[in-house]
């Protein structure tokens, strides 16, 4: 096949990209966009801050903008994200105990209902171990209403859409040997051990040359696996350029093409661009649309 997602289709996999509403005026960007992926994440708009602005009032105009993009244009829609530390509003980030629980899971509850039937997996939580050895979640606002905020995070997504998957998502997930890796392994166990609903676990795989692929990559996508949820690599994205660049594509697609249950790939953004970290020059395409070498490896391991 002759784009990502097609090529992707044929093992019955996705490759999508983050969109951003306020780049959908742009038709350099939506050719591409609408050419090459199959999938769609809203890179900003269906975060907290974005559909909660104002306590128990839900906006959802940039989220469905992306959302109806993704409709127009046959693509399917991943969900990011219903429950983090980041980019919450400020009347959540001044709130704590059971008024912030409360407040979270009518949260949870309500962007779901809202996008209900639509979404092919929601990030229900995104980021909510710490780094570094220790294993530990991260402290946070949500962390301390409990321990327990996540499984109730992920009852109340099913609650309100239980055709979506529901996924745990999060980054420097990649090395197997890490103590991070092991704590979410350990808590997606612990879930499929009690009947919490959990279906997925994304891997942000944002990698750079302090934070590259690591050997094991593919060991830690089938070990996750292994405990019965779909894995899916959720913002890829790879600092570098040329053929080394190219390379670590190669081996990230090739990583997930190993695992069966490894149902799809997002990278984060179209050009690099339009990426977060513009100047790691991280994606796919050019700052001119132009296909890079990475694109080329990609399309051809997948
Ligand atoms: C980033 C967006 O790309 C930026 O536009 C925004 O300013 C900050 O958030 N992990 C995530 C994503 O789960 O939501 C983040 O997206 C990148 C890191």
């Amino acid at each position: 096949a002759t784009t990502l997602g097609a090529s992707a289709a044929q093992t019955g996999r996705y490759f999508g990209t983050a969109i951003s509403a306020g780049k959908l005026g742009d038709s350099a960007y939506t050719t591409i966009a609408a050419r090459e992926f199959d999938m769609v994440t809203a890179e900003n708009e269906m975060k907290l801050d974005a559909t909660e602005p104002n306590q128990g009032q839900f906006n959802y105009s940039a989220g469905d903008r992306v959302a109806n993009w993704a409709t127009s244009n046959g693509k399917r829609l991943r969900g990011h994200t219903l429950a983090w530390h980041s980019q919450q509003p400020g009347w959540m980030q001044n709130m704590s105990g059971s008024t912030l629980r409360t407040a979270m899971l009518n949260h949870v509850t309500q962007v779901a209902t809202h996008y209900k039937g639509k979404i092919y997996a929601w990030d229900v939580v995104n980021e909510a171990f710490a780094d570094g050895s220790s294993g530990a979640r991260r402290d946070s606002n949500l962390q301390r209403t409990g321990n327990d905020w996540i499984e109730a995070a992920f009852r109340a997504a099913r609650a309100a859409d239980p055709a979506a998957k529901l996924c745990y998502n999060d980054y420097n997930i990649d090395d197997w040997s890490h103590a991070k890796t092991q704590a979410v392994y350990s808590m997606v166990r612990d879930f499929k051990s009690r009947g919490v609903p959990i279906d997925c676990v994304g891997l942000q795989a944002h990698f750079n040359s302090g934070n590259p692929v690591p050997g094991n990559f593919t060991s830690t996508v089938s070990g996750f696996a292994a405990l019965g949820v779909d894995v899916q690599i959720t913002e890829l994205d790879i600092q570098g350029s040329g053929t080394d660049q190219a390379n670590k594509y190669r081996t990230v697609v090739n990583a997930c093409l190993a695992v069966p249950r490894c149902t799809g790939i997002t990278v984060w953004g179209v050009r690099d661009s339009d990426s977060w970290r513009a100047s790691d020059t991280p994606l796919l395409f050019d700052n001119g649309g132009n296909k890079k070498a990475a694109y080329n490896a990609t399309l051809d391991a997948l």
